[in-house]
């Protein structure tokens, strides 16, 4: 069976929804950022610090690859893979790749108690929020299949990906 792999910016929800999905099709569940903190060895926001955001792109593009030739999973990436083309090309090697998308309101709302993303540690968390989903909004709308996430419960968010991965096999 092909990966199912989630995209989206960050507090889209992409975590939960891939546990969820993990309990119901019986896919091994695996996160992109905690592959990149095992093998690193450190938290993400060390690894920014310490070895800069180019040296965590370069981690994402490598696991990436590696995913891109495994089944079975559910893989869900950083809210930045997508700023690599290959990535999306990669992942979408023997996986049905989709988007989740939420409005700036709703990330800020889901986000707004956690420390453990740099890159909304500084300014107005929802300045940035803004700036980076319009300046990023190209990337997202690459995936090949989207989802909207708000107002709707999880468990209606993983139907409509169950429905996205039946039909695409
Ligand atoms: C990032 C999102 C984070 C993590 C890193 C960078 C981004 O993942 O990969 O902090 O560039 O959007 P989540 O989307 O899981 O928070």
């Amino acid at each position: 069976m092909k990966n199912i792999v989630l995209f989206g910016f960050m507090g889209t929800g992409k975590t939960l929804i891939a546990k969820i999905m993990e309990e119901r099709k019986g896919l091994r569940r695996v996160d992109m950022d905690d592959i990149i903190e095992q093998r690193e060895g450190k938290t993400i926001s060390r690894i920014f610090s310490e070895d800069g955001e180019s040296y965590f792109r370069n981690c994402e593009q490598k696991i990436a690859v590696e995913l891109g030739k495994k089944s079975d999973l559910i893989i869900s990436t950083g809210g930045g893979v997508v700023l690599n083309k290959s990535n999306i090309i990669n992942l979408s090697k023997n996986g049905v790749c989709v988007c989740l998308n939420a409005t700036p309101e709703t990330v800020y709302n889901r986000v707004k108690h956690e420390t453990h993303r740099p890159l909304l540690q500084n300014g107005d968390p929802m300045t940035t929020i803004r700036e980076m989903l319009a300046n990023r909004k190209i990337f997202y709308d690459a995936v090949p299949f989207q989802v909207v996430t708000d107002n709707k419960t999880p468990d209606i968010i993983c139907d409509e990906i169950e429905k996205i991965y039946s039909e695409n096999q």
